[in-house]
């Protein structure tokens, strides 16, 4: 993974911490009742600091769940322990009594093909069509959410270092807002947020301080408008 000035522009840790502190706090200021505010972090790069990143969060915010992305090959190769392969998505909430809008069925998983033949031979179910297509609904998706990152020779790349893949954000997006909901971005990057917020049909709010990757980001949501005002686009669409 290349290094990039946001990653070393810190002195101290501590110098870290308050920065981060400051925009978590200006970004909870606009966080909805009923939203979700998702922080992605690792350990290995700053090593220990995101442990203090997110013990500090959880005393502006509400703790919600700790989202696991498995990147599914290793990265970042060290020789005294396991080879890092995840990375953490912190999730909060506004507040303790806060209610946020989550659903699970936007993000089902199907079954193996193998799996639903061995369900249905189990004799317990009588209503085989019933259990059939309760099956075909697909399972609920666990906290673990296993999308490969994109690799250099991916079509998807757009020449950010540390471009998110679609499908990734593409479940938290499609679970926790509706469409014409606004989900904001404050370190937008190469547009992903964007990108998949407005192919579901959300509004959304980017932020990138570097114009070469604001290009980019135009560049992608060109593409995507293009595609979509294409007659198939169009059709399957409506
Ligand atoms: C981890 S990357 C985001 C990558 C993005 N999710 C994607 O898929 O392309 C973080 C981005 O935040 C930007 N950034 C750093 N400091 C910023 C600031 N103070 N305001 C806005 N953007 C900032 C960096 O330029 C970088 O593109």
């Amino acid at each position: 993974m290349l290094e990039e000035a946001w990653d070393t522009e810190w002195k101290t840790d501590d110098d870290y911490l308050q920065w981060s502190l400051a925009w978590v706090r200006a970004a909870a200021r606009v966080l909805k009742d009923d939203g979700l505010f998702y922080i992605f972090g690792q350990l290995g790069k700053r090593e220990h600091i995101w442990l203090h990143f997110c013990s500090m969060v959880a005393k502006e915010l509400q703790f919600h769940d700790m989202i696991i992305w498995d990147r599914a090959v290793g990265y970042n190769e060290r020789y005294d322990s396991f080879t890092p392969c995840y990375e953490m998505i912190l999730a909060l909430r506004k507040s303790e009594s806060a209610k946020p809008y989550f659903n699970k069925d936007a993000v089902r998983l199907p079954y193996e093909e193998e799996k639903i033949k061995a369900y249905l031979r189990d004799k317990r179910y009588k209503d085989k069509d019933a259990r059939l297509s309760h099956l075909e609904k697909g399972k609920y998706a666990t906290n673990i959410l296993r999308v490969p990152s994109l690799k250099g020779s991916s079509k998807e790349k757009a020449g950010h270092p540390s471009q998110k893949s679609e499908k990734l954000i593409e479940q938290l997006i499609l679970s926790s807002s509706r469409p014409n909901d606004l989900v904001l971005d404050p370190f937008l990057g190469s547009g992903t947020t964007a990108v998949v917020a407005e192919r579901l049909e959300r509004r959304w709010i980017g932020i990138e301080v570097n114009p070469n990757y604001v290009r980019i980001a135009e560049q992608r949501l060109t593409a995507l408008r293009e595609q979509k005002d294409a007659p198939l686009f169009k059709e399957i669409s409506s």
